[in-house]
């Protein structure tokens, strides 16, 4: 089923060739064999084609989960075209097979520099959405920036990720958004797991990756201790590394001391650090101070939306020398003389230098998006600009289908527990 991948002036994808295409249709269907819960919603959807006529303008990291996802929508009767929402994560193979097998138009290229990016985003924007579907809010910002003739076609979207809620609330309270999207990211289902087990282990597996370090006995920096940092912070805790926290929230601060982690400021947490993880979703969370603070050889990954929590520019102005040691592994000496190696260009490391979540953990995620899609079809009316959430029914419906294709069964509250719940006249007996 060939598309019109690579015609005309701008590249969509790295490669169409058949070997590339035929590994993309094998990864995404290992990833299919651990998304169950999406392959239910898949195959109701396409009985009840219940996204029939809507083009679905997807920006999502390019990997074999989101592929699964795009073929439910597409099941569900939509015409979806997907590009990427960052330029180091995708799966090239994968990108290929959604071109050349399933018939999704798909521009994204690994490695592609950030003109190409924002042009695959309007290539994309062009198809003139009514569900946008975003991952860190960049087809949202784009079109309000500066594609604001799509606006009264589009009916809704929904966002995927932490940072890109924070960016559409922040528009919502300007006033600027101008249509509703539901915040996938905040769904129970989709955080408590994705953000916490996804980011965790596959954060770790960039590093390794990238690195070939054994982790045990060395110390790591996690700034940040929201889902994501618990996640990292607790797998590296698991793979027998020291682990210390930075975090500006009391409470959560308080909670990772209670967890069993150091806490402290990053300049001091900078003279111990081994490794070092950002997962904050702010800037300049490693700046000059920790730079200058930081024992040699120090190893610095993101793991944040953007790659803003390292202060990139600092360091290529200040360090004396720089090289590449190996993929996605740079050096740059300071003029102090320390070495400091930074992985991934400081991008999302368990995307750029791993795969991503696992499989297991995006089924859920996926699902929260697929049923959101359907949501909006159905409700999108009714709803006025703003950032709204998951509705409980959807989220626990995941989480029932999830159970259920574990195999976990689990008690029903009886009759009298409903109504003790619901009663407040029986106190101490
Ligand atoms: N975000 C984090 N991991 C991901 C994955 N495997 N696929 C798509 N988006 C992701």
């Amino acid at each position: 089923m060939a598309d019109c991948a690579n015609k005309g002036a701008m590249r969509f994808v790295a490669s169409t060739d058949a070997a590339t295409v035929a590994a993309g249709c094998d990864r995404i269907e290992w990833a299919d064999r651990d998304m169950p819960v999406l392959a239910s919603i898949r195959e109701r959807f396409a009985r009840e084609r219940p996204l029939e006529g809507m083009r679905v303008c997807a920006c999502l990291h390019v990997t074999s989960e989101t592929a699964n996802l795009v073929r439910t929508l597409k099941a569900g009767g939509a015409d979806v075209v997907l590009c990427a929402s960052n330029p180091l994560s995708t799966q090239d193979d994968v990108a290929a097979a959604l071109n050349e097998h399933y018939g999704v138009r798909t521009y994204a290229i690994k490695g592609e520099d950030t003109a190409t990016y924002y042009a695959h985003i309007d290539a994309a924007i062009d198809q003139r959405p009514h569900i946008t579907m975003d991952d860190g809010a960049d087809v949202v910002g784009r079109i309000h920036a500066s594609r604001t003739e799509v606006l009264e076609g589009i009916i809704g979207g929904t966002e995927e990720t932490t940072t890109g809620v924070v960016r559409l609330s922040a528009m919502a309270a300007d006033g600027a958004l101008r249509y509703p999207i539901v915040a996938v990211n905040d769904a129970r289902t989709k955080h408590f797991f994705d953000n916490r087990y996804g980011t965790g282990q596959s954060t770790l597996d960039g590093v390794v990756r990238a690195t070939n370090r054994l982790l045990a006995g060395r110390t790591l920096v996690v700034s940040g201790y929201g889902w994501c940092g618990r996640g990292v912070a607790a797998r590296a805790c698991g793979a027998g590394m020291r682990v210390i926290v930075c975090e500006v929230d009391p409470l959560k601060a308080l909670e990772a001391h209670m967890d069993g982690f150091r806490v402290m400021p990053s300049v001091e947490a900078a003279r111990e650090c081994d490794v070092w993880i950002t997962v904050t979703g702010d800037i300049n969370v490693v700046d000059e101070a920790e730079f200058l603070a930081m024992k040699d050889g120090a190893i610095v990954c993101n793991s944040g939306h953007f790659n803003s929590e390292i202060n990139i520019p600092w360091l290529e102005a200040s360090a004396a020398e720089r090289r590449t040691l190996k993929p996605l592994v740079e050096e740059f000496v300071l003029e102090n003389g320390k070495r400091v190696i930074l992985l991934a260009e400081g991008r999302l490391v368990n995307l750029s230098a791993a795969e991503g979540h696992p499989a297991e953990v995006m089924d859920m995620s996926f699902a929260n998006q697929a049923l959101c899609a359907e949501y909006l079809v159905q409700r999108a009316a009714g709803l006025a600009p703003g950032v709204y959430p998951v509705p409980d029914e959807l989220d626990d419906e995941v989480a029932r289908l999830k159970l259920a294709s574990l195999g976990v069964r689990i008690d029903t509250l009886s009759g009298e527990q409903r109504r003790y719940l619901m009663s407040w006249q029986m106190g101490t007996v």
